[in-house]
């Protein structure tokens, strides 16, 4: 799926602000932030969560491998005026993409579900953290028929994710620390009805 021709509209869904406010919420939740965190967004798309999160923490760093989400999340942190704490910037863990520096947290939304191989990403996640930095993903449930993705036949990604199995896959890739929280609902109409899917919020650190 090619985001980038969704990015100019993609704030204007009020399911998607509702969603980024109430995983910020998580992320307060289980993270003790400090507020002088170096953080990285990873798949941030137009950055709606690390916006709803940027008075928590020092600078924030919107990453995604979409061009044109990119621009957006920069055009949204000018617009802002938050140019001196946070910039947006093309970068693809699964890729060869140069480094985007080290980081004491990275979190993210809804995007490791695209990523067809998640432990290369989480294994280069895991590289740009400094020791005891701490990872927080918000990701769907495991959605077994699949029908979270079922209008987009372009989809080559994951149909949710299943907490045990990730958190394994967190444990070998060297995280410590694992947790699980629900963080919010996607609600959306799917075959003429209303559904709910639920979203995790995982927690995990690597070693100091
Ligand atoms: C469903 S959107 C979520 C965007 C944003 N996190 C939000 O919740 O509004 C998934 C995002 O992940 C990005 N993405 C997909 N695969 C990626 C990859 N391998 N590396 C970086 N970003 C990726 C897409 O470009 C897209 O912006």
């Amino acid at each position: 799926m090619d985001f980038s021709d969704r990015a100019a509209t993609w704030d204007d869904d009020p399911e998607k602000l509702r969603n980024a406010a109430q995983v910020a919420e998580a992320v307060r939740r289980n993270l003790d932030l400090t507020g002088a965190e170096d953080v990285l967004e990873f798949g941030g798309g137009t950055g709606l969560l690390s916006r709803a999160l940027a008075d928590d923490v020092g600078t924030v760093v919107i990453t995604d491998a979409a061009p044109g989400m990119v621009a957006v999340a920069q055009q949204r942190i000018d617009d802002l005026g938050r140019g001196d704490r946070m910039r947006a910037a093309l970068f693809d863990p699964t890729s060869d993409d140069t480094d985007p520096g080290q980081f004491d947290v990275i979190w993210s939304m809804l995007a490791l579900h695209h990523v067809p191989d998640i432990d290369v990403a989480l294994a280069r996640l895991r590289g740009l953290l400094k020791p005891g930095g701490r990872l927080a993903l918000a990701d769907l449930d495991e959605d077994p028929g699949g029908s979270f993705h079922q209008a987009h036949g372009d989809f080559h990604g994951h149909d949710g994710f299943d907490r045990h199995t990730l958190g394994h896959a967190l444990q070998r890739i060297g995280f410590q620390d694992i947790a699980f929280d629900t963080a919010t609902t996607v609600d959306k109409e799917v075959d003429g009805a209303r559904r709910s899917y639920p979203v995790f919020l995982v927690t995990a650190r690597v070693p100091r």
